[in-house]
């Protein structure tokens, strides 16, 4: 039996284990933007339920194990960088340019009906917009400026991954806020049915981003910096 291993780096738990992603996840643990701490640090900083947590994880990695080679999905690190470029454009960014729209209206569409009661809501609303417009700006160096030069392996842009992991610490931190701030995600009792569909794609909007995020930073970049 493989033990959960606590020392090494949150990142590369996500990757070794996929299935620890939805664990992650339940217990708000960020392995995207802190990627660099170890299992022991993130933990007992982003949850006051670790010790639940290290059973959740046995459980999986034990559950994953147990199933043969083959149906295993296969491991992001041993994506090539072309598989791994084409992963996060179909998924991650097909996924923001469709859903941030959306999700933007919506928003604006409860704060008209309930910001007068939710005065919270002015703030979700404020960080919200400023995450979408910086999101959309980072799509586009990315997509125009970095993958191409990935793609043929120029080795000249260590400057650019850096500034673009600056702007994942941004998202980071307006995704906890927006995190704490709707309490995750629980809707008040006056909710409406927009009010959860919001909240449930604000939700969506975390987890996708973790993923893309550390698709990025713990696997793809740190092959070029
Ligand atoms: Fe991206
Ligand atoms: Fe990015």
């Amino acid at each position: 039996m493989e033990k959960f291993n606590l020392n090494q780096t949150i990142g590369e738990s996500v990757t070794l284990h996929p299935e620890l992603f939805p664990v992650y996840m339940k217990y708000g643990v960020d392995f995207c933007c802190g990627g660099d701490r170890t299992v022991q640090e993130a933990i007992e900083k982003d949850t006051d339920a670790s010790q639940q947590l290290i059973a959740d994880a046995q459980e999986k990695i034990d559950a994953s194990l147990q199933l043969s080679v083959d149906s295993k999905t296969m491991k992001l690190s041993d994506f090539s960088t072309e598989q791994l470029i084409d992963r996060i454009l179909t998924q991650h960014h097909t996924y923001l340019k469709a859903e941030l729209p959306i999700l933007s209206e919506l928003m604006f569409k409860i704060l008209t009906v309930h910001g007068e009661n939710h005065t919270e809501l002015f703030t979700i609303h404020k960080i919200f917009g400023n995450l979408k417009t910086e999101l959309e700006g980072h799509l586009v160096k990315e997509e125009e400026f970095l993958f191409p030069k990935l793609l043929v392996k120029d080795s000249n842009c260590k400057a650019l991954i850096e500034e673009l992991e600056q702007e994942h610490d941004g998202a980071g931190d307006a995704l906890h806020q927006l995190t704490d701030l709707t309490n995750h995600f629980t809707l008040p009792k006056d909710a409406c049915t927009t009010y959860e569909i919001v909240y449930e794609k604000l939700k969506e909007l975390v987890a996708d981003m973790y993923m893309h995020v550390h698709t990025e930073n713990n696997i793809l970049f740190k092959r070029f910096v």
